[in-house]
């Protein structure tokens, strides 16, 4: 397996790892419940980020490594303006995800971070297969997914329980030959 390569640039964006003093601008976004509503935790008061954080920061040392969470910093600006993530779940199945600030919505940053981390998952880290997993009301996120290319494949009902719920999700999954051939055709 091979490693990683941060940061990932974009045309608008540069992906990189997390540091400590991150954890304001981290505190901006996931302590906002438009931003958690689809997500298994949050919203994150200010320890609650403190320990993500510390979490995040001792993942970078892993080895071998598993977890990519990386910032996402706008570069015109330089602020960081959410958090995207790889994550290889089992042997070559990387599982991806992203939040972004309500305030950077539709601006087709998502679509850019997840082309992007798509390509790096398939070159960097030999994946053979990229899925991800969306609650099946997050109608922006589903729609991300179905712009880059990714296939919806099933839907689990009752996939996991948060928040005092239920949760179902549909898995979206891109298999290696599918975006050989997408790459082969742009
Ligand atoms: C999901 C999220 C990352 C999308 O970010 P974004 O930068 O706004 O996404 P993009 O601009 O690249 O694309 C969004 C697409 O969804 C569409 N969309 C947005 N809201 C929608 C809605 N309620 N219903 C249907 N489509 C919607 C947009 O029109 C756009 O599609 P288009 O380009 O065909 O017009 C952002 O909403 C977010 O951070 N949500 C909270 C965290 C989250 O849910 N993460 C995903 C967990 S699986």
């Amino acid at each position: 397996m091979r490693k990683l390569t941060v940061p990932i640039r974009t045309a608008r964006l540069n992906l990189r790892e997390f540091v400590s003093s991150d954890l304001k601008a981290i505190h901006a976004y996931s302590s906002d419940p438009r931003v958690t509503r689809y997500l298994f935790f949050g919203p994150r008061d200010e320890d609650s980020c403190a320990e993500y954080l510390e979490e995040l920061l001792q993942s970078q040392r892993e080895q071998p490594r598993t977890r990519f969470e990386l910032a996402v910093e706008e570069i015109a600006t330089t602020r960081l303006i959410g958090a995207c993530d790889l994550s290889l779940i089992e042997a070559k199945v990387v599982d991806l995800g992203y939040m972004l600030g309500a305030q950077q919505w539709g601006k087709g940053y998502a679509t850019e971070i997840a082309l992007a981390l798509v390509d790096a998952a398939f070159f960097d880290l030999r994946a053979e297969r990229v899925i991800s997993t969306v609650d099946v009301n997050n109608s922006a996120s589903i729609r991300v997914l179905e712009k880059i290319g990714m296939r919806w494949e099933a839907v689990y009902r009752k996939h996991r329980r948060a928040k005092n719920r239920w949760w179902d999700c549909h898995l979206f999954t891109l298999p290696r030959e599918v975006w050989e051939s997408l790459k082969a055709e742009t």
